[in-house]
C-alpha cells in the first residue's frame, strides 16, 4: 500500500524508481528539439502525452489534485506549475521549464529542466545557469548521515551569493510509489537542522532560483505560481537515492 509515511526503499524498489527516472530523463531528451519559437506549450504536452503512453507509461500529472495537462510548462516569470495552453507561443529569447512525471508500473520518475528558446538574456543565461548549479550542489550533500538542512543551506548559499533568491513556497518531497511525501525538501535552511537522511531513502531536490523577490502569487487557475515582481524564475529537479556511501541520480537516460 502506498504510505504518506517516510519510508526507505529496498533494492528492488529502487531499481523499480531507476526505470521511472530514465523514462522521465528520456522524456525530456525527446522534448527538447521542440522547444523552439513559434511552438505553443499545449503543443509539447501533447507531444510528451503520446510519447508516454508509447512507452507503456502514464503522466502523473494529469489529474493529480485536479492538475489539467500531462506536465507543467513554466515560462520566464512563472515559477512552477505552468498549465499548458495552445495560447502560449514560446517566443525568442524566452526561457521555460518543463517538469515531467512519468508514472512507470506504479512508481514515479520526476525530474525537470529550463531551457533556452533560442539566445537568453545576459540576466537569464546567469539565472538558468545557477539554478542548474543549485540542484548540483544541494544533490552533493546528500549522503547517509547529512541532514535535510544540509542540502538546502548549500542551495541558499550559493544562490544568494550570485545575487539571486530562493522560492520559499514549494518544495523537494519523498517520490516512490506516493508522488509526493515525506520527507519534505527546503531548498533553504541551516546545517546541522531537519531529518538525518538515511540508506534507502528516494525524493527529489527542485530548486526555484528568482531573478528578484523570492515571493510567489498564485494566479486565478489556482495552479500557475508566478514571481510577485515579474522577474524570472528557473528551475531543476532530480529524482536521488540515498544510497549506502552517497547518492545515486535515478532521472538519468
Ligand atoms: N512535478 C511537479 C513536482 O516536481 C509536480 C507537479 S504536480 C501538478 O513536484 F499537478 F502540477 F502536475
Ligand atoms: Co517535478
Ligand atoms: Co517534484
Amino acid at each position: 500500500m502506498p504510505t504518506e509515511r517516510l519510508v526507505l526503499l529496498s533494492s528492488r524498489e529502487i531499481a523499480k524508481m531507476r526505470e521511472a527516472g530514465r523514462l522521465a530523463a528520456e522524456l525530456l531528451l525527446h522534448l527538447e528539439p521542440m522547444i523552439k519559437p513559434g511552438v505553443s506549450t499545449l503543443q509539447i504536452n501533447d507531444a510528451a502525452e503520446r510519447w508516454t503512453l508509447a512507452h507503456g507509461a502514464k503522466s502523473a500529472p494529469l489529474g493529480y489534485k485536479g492538475f489539467p495537462k500531462s506536465l507543467c510548462a513554466s515560462v520566464n516569470q512563472v515559477v512552477c506549475h505552468g498549465i499548458p495552453n495552445a495560447k502560449q507561443i514560446l517566443r525568442q529569447g524566452d526561457i521555460i521549464n518543463i517538469d515531467v512525471t512519468p508514472l512507470v508500473d506504479g512508481y514515479h520518475g520526476d525530474t525537470s529542466k529550463t531551457f533556452f528558446v533560442g539566445k537568453p538574456s545576459a540576466v537569464a543565461q546567469r539565472l538558468v545557469e545557477v539554478t542548474e548549479e543549485c540542484l548540483r550542489r544541494g544533490i552533493a550533500e546528500v549522503k547517509p548521515g547529512s541532514r535535510t538542512g544540509d542540502i538546502g543551506a548549500a542551495i541558499q548559499e550559493y544562490a544568494e551569493a550570485q545575487g539571486f533568491s530562493v522560492v520559499r513556497n514549494f518544495a523537494g518531497h519523498g517520490v516512490h510509489r506516493v508522488f509526493h511525501t515525506e520527507p519534505e525538501i527546503l531548498h533553504y535552511g541551516k546545517r546541522g537542522t531537519g531529518k538525518k537522511l538515511r540508506q534507502g531513502m528516494v525524493f527529489t531536490i527542485e530548486p526555484m532560483i528568482n531573478e528578484g523577490t523570492y515571493e510567489v502569487e498564485i494566479l486565478a487557475d489556482g495552479w500557475t505560481a508566478v514571481t510577485q515582481d515579474g522577474k524570472l524564475s528557473a528551475q531543476f529537479e532530480h529524482t536521488l537515492a540515498v544510497t549506502d556511501s552517497g547518492v545515486e541520480i535515478l532521472t538519468l537516460p
